[in-house]
């Protein structure tokens, strides 16, 4: 996928973002919020879902058509709003398309070492992402901290379900919060883009000062710094779209979506896997 890359090099081109599902949402809302300019293309992999139990190969192969997918789009630069897809996917991408691709993961790393003054960070995040030590790595590589992780896989179906309060959802998040609790930790990585929704009934269970970083605010920010280097920020010339696609069932992803997200989505069109 090189070659072309001046058609795409046009300031009011969309931003491709992608995840499994409906939490890379949380990333492309704040997105919205501090780029409205910026045109937007959603892609959620829903006949995949969920990434954060699959092998590593099979997250590639899955990030690697949805990336093409965009890429024939026109997006100027692409956003891997999953931390399992960006842990896996990110170096093989950068080096297959040759539009600027962006991670969750290191500018997740960046915050919460800039958050902890203890240096004991907790991560949670799915299986994926805790196996492949994507976090230690980053957070290490900037300042040697103490990382506990907790995977969490019961999280991505909670959301996926829309059940973000209430008695199961509450006793999920004291189970998996228990072990990190006892690490005295004071910065809490919410390494998967699902998580921030459940953001109300994490901070219920843990202690108020412990901070959170939302990995879907500070890609944002990254996107900003990206774009702005690049000379790639969008104008008022352009004829700003949110468009999105997925995989699987647009009518339940249209559902939650409405009940979860800052706009109304509507016009959510499937993708058939083999024309992508
Ligand atoms: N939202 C994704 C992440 O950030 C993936 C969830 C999943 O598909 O398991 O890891």
């Amino acid at each position: 996928m090189r070659g072309n890359l001046k058609n795409r090099k046009t300031n009011n081109n969309p931003i491709g973002i992608f995840d499994s599902g409906f939490g890379g949402l949380t990333v492309m809302s704040e997105i919205n919020k501090i780029l409205p300019l910026e045109s937007l293309i959603y892609f959620g992999d829903t006949a995949h879902i969920p990434y954060g139990t699959k092998s590593k190969g099979a997250v590639i192969k899955f990030s690697k058509e949805i990336a093409s997918f965009l890429v024939k789009n026109r997006v100027k630069l692409i956003v891997i709003a999953c931390n399992t897809a960006s842990a896996f996917a990110l170096s093989i991408l950068k080096k297959t398309f040759d539009v600027p691709i962006i991670g969750v993961i290191e500018s997740g790393a960046e915050a919460s070492v800039l958050a902890s003054k203890s240096k004991n960070i907790g991560v949670i995040g799915t299986e994926g992402t805790v196996n492949s030590n994507s976090y230690i790595n980053e957070i290490n590589k900037i300042s040697k901290s103490n990382v506990y992780q907790q995977a969490c896989p019961l999280f991505v179906p909670l959301v996926e379900e829309g059940w973000i309060s209430g008695k199961i959802a509450d006793a999920v998040v004291k189970k998996y919060m228990a072990p990190l609790l006892k690490k005295h930790i004071d910065t809490l990585v919410l390494g998967c883009t699902h998580y921030p929704l459940l953001k109300g009934i994490l901070r219920k269970n843990v202690d108020k000062k412990i901070v959170f970083i939302d990995s879907a605010k500070t890609v944002a920010r990254e996107v900003v710094k990206v774009l702005r280097q690049k000379s790639l920020l969008a104008n008022k010339n352009g004829n700003k779209f949110l468009k999105f696609y997925v995989s699987d069932n647009p009518e339940k992803f249209q559902k939650i979506g409405n009940n979860f997200f800052w706009r109304k989505i509507n016009n959510v069109r499937k993708v058939d896997m083999e024309q992508r």
